[in-house]
């Protein structure tokens, strides 16, 4: 089988696709830890990438396959034209029917697709057809909670050929606010054919175990989870194929993980790029730390990458004189 085809029986764990944030390197270090999960692109406009056929957001290395490409975009054959210059290098495509930032919704584009199901499934079917591979689709509950239409919407891209789908179970009006409800994956996993896979704060090993109890979903999606921890993909997997639980990583290593994350950063875009694009991840890599925003102020108007190895070091220093 070629090295980029793909199995969706194999797939347990997804990373959810993260725009400003799931890089090569973002997903070069989940594939340090896992074979199997399927990475994911930022979303990529179509539109842009009909007009520019190379942008730096397409950027990937062989050793990430399985990797899904997703699209976002409303014309068909503008999504065609964009599946078909990603085809030679996709596992596969993901249509971006979720996304419900201002400026995606008023182009009609991300969850704003929702309310046009038709177009969804014309444009999922022409690239299955123009491409051969397999195309999948992500979206929401719906608009907002009295147009919840996620069950009929999806019953729609199953007949236009979805290979599988992805529900975050949130509305477009939620944004990221309350909690994802799981309950309603659950409904969706009893009304269709194909795999559904369950997103929405799944952000530790029991989140995840509980929501597949609750939904018998196949497999997990996971976005803001891995932020702050490469391993969890691989430690889902873990405990879904095997049953072993495998502990989280201690502020050692989520260090570590951090140092490396910010050294291919600096590699990939530059220093004052990279050390300005690390900015959104230490939250997550130091939530855990006494006094953690503290230190986070204090990161985030760093210039270099020597500066900021020096607060990590004093970060481990009180770290190890509060365990003793
Ligand atoms: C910073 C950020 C960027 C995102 N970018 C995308 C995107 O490009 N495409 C998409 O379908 N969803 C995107 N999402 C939504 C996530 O894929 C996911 O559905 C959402 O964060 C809920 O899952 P989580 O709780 O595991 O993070 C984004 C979310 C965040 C926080």
């Amino acid at each position: 089988m070629p090295k980029n085809k793909l199995n969706i029986n194999d797939i347990k764990v997804i990373q959810a696709p993260l725009a400003g944030i799931s890089d090569i390197v973002f997903r070069g270090q989940i594939r340090k830890y896992s074979d199997s999960c399927l990475m994911t692109t930022e979303m990529i406009s179509s539109e842009m990438l009909c007009n520019n056929p190379n942008p730096r957001i397409i950027q990937f290395e062989e050793f990430e396959y399985p990797l899904a490409f997703q699209l976002v975009g409303h014309k068909v054959d503008k999504m065609v034209k964009a599946a078909k210059i990603l085809a030679p290098y996709a596992s596969m495509i993901d249509i971006n029917c979720g996304c419900p930032v201002k400026k995606v919704v008023v182009s009609h584009d991300g969850s704003a697709m929702m309310k046009t199901p038709e177009l969804a499934c014309e444009i999922l079917s022409a690239i299955k057809e123009a491409t051969g591979l397999m195309v999948s689709a992500k979206f929401r509950l719906g608009w907002s909670k009295t147009q919840e239409n996620y069950i009929e919407f999806a019953q729609s891209l199953e007949k236009a050929g979805a290979d599988f789908v992805t529900l975050h179970a949130r509305t477009r009006a939620d944004m990221y606010q309350g909690s994802a409800d799981w309950n309603k994956i659950k409904l969706l996993v009893d009304e269709l054919k194909i795999p559904v896979f369950a997103n929405g704060d799944i952000k530790t090993l029991d989140d995840a175990k509980k929501c597949l109890e609750i939904t018998n979903a196949k497999g997990v999606s996971i976005g803001r989870g891995i932020m702050g921890d490469f391993s969890l993909p691989y430690r889902i997997e873990k405990y879904i194929n095997e049953g072993i639980i495998l502990p989280e990583p201690d502020l050692v290593e989520k260090i570590a993980m951090l140092r490396e994350h910010l050294r291919l950063e600096v590699i990939n875009m530059g220093e004052i790029n990279g050390v300005k694009f690390m900015r959104k991840f230490y939250n997550y890599y130091i939530s855990s730390v006494r006094n953690a925003s503290k230190y986070r102020a204090k990161l985030v108007i760093l210039e270099t990458e020597k500066e900021i190895n020096k607060v990590l070091d004093e970060i481990l220093h009180i770290h190890s004189l509060d365990c003793v």
